[in-house]
This record gives C-alpha cells, sequence and structure tokens, in this order.
C-alpha cells in the first residue's frame, strides 16, 4: 500500500492546496481550509481505459430522459443525461428533498435517504400526491450497501438525499467529514459512469466547517444546480451554476405549495408586485435569463440621515454598483444623496447580473428621493456609465417585446437602442442620451 498523502480543501469555494493555509488564495475566505485525504479515486483508476476513436463513440448515448417537469429539464440542457451526475444544492429547507422525489415520480428510483426515515419520505410521497410504486428507499447511505442495490435490481435513476450523510466504509472518518464526503460521491459518480444510470446527489450549504459543503464536489460532477429562492415568498428558483450538457444561463422556476413545488403559469412576470402599484420608490425592468425574458421591479427607499456616512444597501442587485449609481445620480442627475440613506430590493428575491437593470435601479431611487411614483405601465432598460450617459444593453427588441406583451405603454431606452425597440414595441418609445435626460422626461 502506497504512503497516504493529505491535501487540504477549501470547504468555501472547493480549491486544493496542498498545505494549510489561514486564508484561502481562491475565494479570500478565512479558516475554510481543512485537511482531507487525498482521494483514492485520483490515485488508483477504478474503471478500465482503452484508448478508442472519437468517431466510434454513438452520440445517441447522449439521449436524454425527459422528466414530466418542464422547469427542471429546462435547467438540465432539456433533460437527465443518462449516466450524468447532477448535484442540487441549496439551503436546508428550500425544498431540495422535494423536487428529488418529483423527478423520481416517473423513473424507477433507488432513493437513497439518509436523513429521514422511510416514513417520513412516504409521507411526503402521500402529500404530493406521488404513487409511489416506482420508488425504492434504502435509508442506509453506505456506499457498499448502495453499490450491491443498484446490481441487484434495475434502476433509472439514483438520488442521494444528502452526500453529507454518506460513508464508505473503506476509509475512516465520520459521515459528514471532507474525506468521506468526497470519496463516497467520488464512489456513486463512478457507479453513474459505469452503468449509465443518472445519479442525483443532494446536499446543502452550510457555512461552519463541521460538515463539508457541496462546493467540494462541483468540479467531481457533470451539473450543478442551485436552488435559490425567497423564504418568506413561495418562489422557487433552480439555477445552473455549472452543465457539462447545457447552457447555464436558463432558470427553472417554481412554486413552493403543499403539494409541492409547481410550476408557474405566468412565467415572466412572477417578480413583479402586483399590490405595490402607485406607490413611490418602484421601477420595472426586464432582463433576459436565457431563453426567457424576465420583467422584475426594483424597489427603492430613500432616507435623510444626520450621518457623514450615509448606508448603500442592497438585495439583488450588486451592491457595489448601487454605490456607483447613487455617485453618478449625485454628479450628473444632482441628486442630493449625500445625506440619504440608499435601499435598494428586487421584489420577489429576484437577482439580477445585468447592467441593463442601471436605469430602473437609478429612476426608482429618484422616485423613491422625489416622493413621487413612476408610472406602472413604464418600463425602463439601459446601462449607465461613470459620465451618466445612457448606454445600450443587449437584446433590447426581445426585452421590448416582453414590455408589450405585459401590457405597458412606454418604455425608456437607450438612444442607440430605440429603432431596435422599435421592431418589437408599438407603444411609445423614449429614447434617452443621458440619466439627466431620462429623470427629466419620467418626472
Ligand atoms: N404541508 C407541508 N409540510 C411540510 N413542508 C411543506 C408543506 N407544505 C409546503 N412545505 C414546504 O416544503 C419545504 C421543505 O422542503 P424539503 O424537505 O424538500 O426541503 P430540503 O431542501 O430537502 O430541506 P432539508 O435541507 O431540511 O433536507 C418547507 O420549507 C416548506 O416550504
Ligand atoms: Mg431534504
Ligand atoms: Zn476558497
Amino acid at each position: 500500500m502506497s504512503k497516504k498523502k493529505n491535501i487540504f480543501l477549501c470547504i468555501s469555494c472547493g480549491a486544493e492546496y496542498s498545505k494549510w493555509q489561514g486564508k484561502c488564495p481562491g475565494c479570500g475566505e478565512w479558516n475554510s481550509i481543512v485537511e482531507a485525504e487525498s482521494s483514492p479515486a485520483h490515485t488508483k483508476p477504478r474503471r478500465e481505459s482503452k484508448v478508442v476513436p472519437l468517431s466510434s463513440i454513438h452520440s445517441d448515448q447522449l439521449k436524454r430522459i425527459i422528466t414530466d417537469i418542464d422547469e427542471f429539464n429546462l435547467v438540465c440542457g432539456g433533460g437527465i443525461v443518462p449516466g450524468s451526475v447532477i448535484l442540487i444544492s441549496g439551503e436546508p429547507g428550500i425544498g431540495k428533498s422535494t423536487i428529488a422525489l418529483q423527478i423520481a415520480r416517473t423513473l424507477k428510483t433507488l432513493y437513497i435517504s439518509g436523513e429521514e426515515s422511510p416514513v417520513q419520505l412516504r409521507h411526503r410521497a402521500n402529500r404530493l400526491g406521488l404513487s409511489s410504486d416506482n420508488i425504492h428507499v434504502l435509508s442506509s447511505a453506505c456506499v457498499e450497501e448502495i453499490q450491491n442495490a443498484v446490481r441487484a435490481d434495475k434502476f433509472e435513476c439514483l438520488i442521494a438525499d444528502s452526500v453529507q450523510t454518506l460513508y464508505t466504509s473503506e476509509i475512516p472518518g465520520s459521515a459528514g467529514s471532507v474525506t468521506q464526503v468526497r470519496e463516497s460521491s467520488a464512489r456513486l459518480i463512478d457507479l453513474a459512469k459505469s452503468t449509465g444510470i443518472p445519479v442525483i446527489l443532494i446536499g446543502h450549504i452550510t457555512k461552519d466547517g463541521s460538515i463539508a459543503g457541496p462546493k467540494i464536489l462541483e468540479h467531481l460532477v457533470d451539473t450543478v444546480l442551485y436552488f435559490e429562492g425567497d423564504f418568506s415568498k413561495e418562489f422557487r428558483m433552480i439555477r445552473a451554476l455549472k452543465n457539462r450538457f447545457g447552457s447555464i444561463n436558463e432558470i427553472g422556476l417554481f412554486r413552493m405549495s403543499d403539494a409541492g413545488l409547481v410550476e408557474v403559469s405566468d412565467k415572466n412576470s412572477v417578480f413583479l408586485n402586483s399590490v405595490g402599484s402607485g406607490s413611490s420608490g418602484s421601477a420595472i425592468s426586464a432582463a433576459i435569463e436565457g431563453s426567457r425574458t424576465m420583467l422584475f421591479e426594483v424597489q427603492s427607499l430613500v432616507a435623510f440621515t444626520n450621518f457623514s456616512n450615509p448606508r448603500r444597501m442592497s438585495d439583488g442587485f450588486d451592491i457595489n454598483r448601487l454605490i456607483l449609481l447613487a455617485a453618478v445620480l449625485e454628479k450628473h442627475g444632482f441628486m442630493k444623496l449625500n445625506s440619504h440613506d440608499v435601499f435598494i430590493n428586487l421584489a420577489g428575491g429576484f437577482q439580477v447580473n445585468e447592467t441593463s437593470a442601471d436605469m430602473a435601479v437609478a429612476i426608482a431611487i429618484v422616485s423613491s428621493l422625489k416622493d413621487k411614483p413612476v408610472p406602472r405601465d413604464t418600463g425602463f432598460t439601459g446601462e449607465i456609465s461613470l459620465s451618466g450617459e445612457i448606454r445600450p444593453v443587449s437584446q433590447c427588441a426581445r426585452r421590448a417585446q416582453e414590455f408589450a406583451r405585459s401590457g405597458f405603454k412606454r418604455i425608456i431606452v437607450p438612444e442607440k437602442d430605440a429603432s431596435e425597440a422599435k421592431k418589437a414595441f408599438t407603444g411609445e418609445i423614449v429614447p434617452v442620451k443621458t440619466i439627466y435626460e431620462a429623470i427629466d422626461r419620467v418626472f
């Protein structure tokens, strides 16, 4: 037996190091690096490999398993690829086991339930109205038993709920330790590749270092799906953070109900606050999420402060971008924001990563500062530069089309995008060159 060599893993970003460090150079997190045994998976090949011409590989091996959850198929890139490994991660209670069970309903599934008893699982299945004939439960999370169970019967899907409970008796360490999570998952990944059965791994996000987080598995699996949502609201989103078999731009949208996760019907406007109309401090913009265009509402609260250091806080929008926009509004929009706190929130827990949201954020701030509402039928899209100019956005026509579809009468767009917007929007199009001009046209 070769000498064991230990490695060091960052549980926050998954980076691997040869020696311990107090701060992870990869993600900047402190005290996130833990010692782990170097995985045998990396030192000894468990599958026999031989050289084959690529052309001899049949590409129809990539035939996908289409589940009856369209939104899930979408984020996976059009269905589950046989033999692929999908990691579903998210905060405790967000709905990981629920979606897993709903995926399992149409496939003959081996469900490894390390967290809940079979009785609890049966209760959930009943609540979700699933016929449980297809679902077979193994309450042991021991990898060797799982391998035996897979060999003994023909399954179409394997779900491990959760990776933090998996263990293999071949190596020391308790379930949940970095070494166990990594090694046990690696063996299930091997099982997926050798049998062609898709494997779904479930992992919670944990901040404290005692339980190994799903981050350390991200580079091992084919697809990483991240479950997010606002706990106070019923909306849940699944986002692909990595996908070897599809685009990572698609999001899946669900509503959590007693009967489980249901796909929302009006997907493009779930993030609009239908009741909040008429009050100041809100503006609506459009974001491109893969094949989908989403309307969302920016809410702002601007409040006077005596402190010399006014606060800027943001939920769903980049905080540094907000600080920058507030400075631009101060200098080029002539808004007295240095004596005001500025808070930004996107309705329904939406998160936007596009600069095209700039104009809506700026207008929402001005609306709150002036205490004048923005007309509800007006939409905004445009990036704001440091000099206060409104810059064009990508795919303006698609955004304009979504505004039109949702009954908007007027859109404020970058001047350079006006002709593109015209192709898709028959209402009033207001082209603007600067943020000053935009404020002037709205208020
Ligand atoms: N009648 C119900 N009983 C229990 N949960 C319900 C019910 N109706 C809706 N729910 C939702 O189901 C959620 C739990 O979902 P689920 O168990 O799938 O989450 P999870 O991500 O697997 O959590 P964990 O990390 O604890 O395993 C609850 O947070 C709640 O929102
Ligand atoms: Mg669960
Ligand atoms: Zn790190």
